[in-house]
């Protein structure tokens, strides 16, 4: 073992004196829509209290889309935020609230942390971080934590996501996610990501025109071209990223996460985003708009179909061993297991969304 790396026995040491001990597990709270706000921003602050108890997270941003010399009214905003509204962030609040602080390289980053865990450290669940290059960010980030957490009193250790937006950062995923045992989850960060691989689309997220598959052409038996139809399938711009972040994610036992979608009016390929992260295995995605919550909320659930086919193969599968046809599909074990996914899925969400326990619980074969 490089002797960089700490000792396993020492993994789940507090690293400060007075702070909470790591947690072991990271907890399946339901993150389908990370939904962003400016803290410096009166009209959408004004929109935060009443939607509490409505979406998973908000995300009290203090980077980039807030103006360089409003940083401060966004930091001194979400304290404000924090302390003012009930039921926000916590381990038993229904919405939770995360926060988004400056670039580890920035003037402000070092305050955000300082204001933030001293003053609603205790409403705070998760600290993401942009722009995060390598596990080294990660140990700068976990061990001043610690120190505040100390300071602060703080019985419950505050979770880490990092944002990959950097080829750096992709090239180091797999150790960003198992650099602490705070690694809450990994969110995609296309637009950064963008301009930092050099890639040639200007838009955040999504995917784009030129990027596509032609059918080949049709031949004629003497090989000449027969002019006419060649159809075209636009591809997928962030698959490869996404699938080293989903694989990155499960190997470490944290979550992954679609970033922003910042076509806001075109909702259509919104989903159609989102939808590609969750089959993938992404848990949720950000929201920069509050139609894209309901989107998020409706594609990170699974479907009634689809529970009502896992609680049958669940119920077939008997003890988990051997095979069964169903439907005159061949399910086993493993199949059983690709249920079982789908199945805790909807159990974890359905704790604490009602609409999806009354939709669920009217599927038959729920669980004990
Ligand atoms: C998000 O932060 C992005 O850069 O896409
Ligand atoms: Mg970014």
């Amino acid at each position: 073992m490089p002797m960089s790396v700490r000792s396993a026995k020492d993994f789940f040491r507090p690293l400060a004196v007075g702070a909470p001990e790591p947690l072991r597990e990271i907890p399946a709270r339901p993150s389908r829509a990370i939904h962003f706000f400016d803290p410096s921003n009166e009209k959408m602050v004004a929109k935060v209290p009443p939607m509490v108890g409505t979406v998973d997270v908000l995300l009290g941003n203090l980077e980039d889309a807030v103006k360089a010399d409003r940083k401060e009214a966004a930091r001194h905003g979400l304290v404000r935020i924090a302390k003012e509204s009930t039921g926000l962030g916590g381990p038993e609040a229904t919405t939770q609230l995360w926060t988004r602080i400056n670039a580890l390289d920035s003037p402000w980053v070092l305050d955000d942390l300082i204001t933030l865990v001293t003053e609603i450290g205790d409403r705070l669940d998760v600290v993401m971080v942009p722009k995060v290059q390598g596990p080294e960010d990660i140990a700068y980030v976990d061990r001043i934590l610690a120190q505040l957490e100390a300071r602060a009193g703080l019985t419950r250790p505050l979770l880490v996501h990092a944002i990959l937006e950097t080829a750096r950062g992709m090239t180091n995923v797999e150790e960003i996610c198992g650099a602490s045992p705070r690694m809450q989850g990994l969110s995609l960060g296309p637009a950064d990501l963008a301009a930092d691989r050099r890639m040639k689309t200007t838009r955040v997220g999504g995917g784009h025109p030129g990027y596509l598959v032609r059918a080949d052409p049709r031949q004629t038996s003497d090989h000449v071209d027969v002019e006419g139809q060649r159809p075209t399938y636009q591809q997928d711009l962030w698959h490869y990223t996404i699938a080293r972040m989903v694989d990155a994610c499960a190997a470490h036992g944290i979550y992954p996460y679609y970033g922003p979608f910042g076509d806001i009016a075109d909702t259509v390929a919104c989903e159609d985003q989102f939808r590609n992260a969750y089959l993938l295995g992404c848990v949720g995605a950000w929201s920069l708009h509050p139609k894209q919550i309901e989107i998020a909320h409706r594609v990170f659930s699974p479907s009634v179909e689809d529970i009502t086919h896992a609680r049958r193969v669940v119920a077939a599968m008997g003890d988990g061993t051997g095979a069964v046809m169903l439907d005159g599909k061949m399910e086993d074990d493993a199949s059983l297991k690709q249920c079982l996914v789908l199945v805790e899925l909807a159990e974890q969400l359905a704790e604490r969304d009602p609409e999806l326990k009354k939709l669920y619980d009217a599927i038959p074969g729920r669980p004990a």
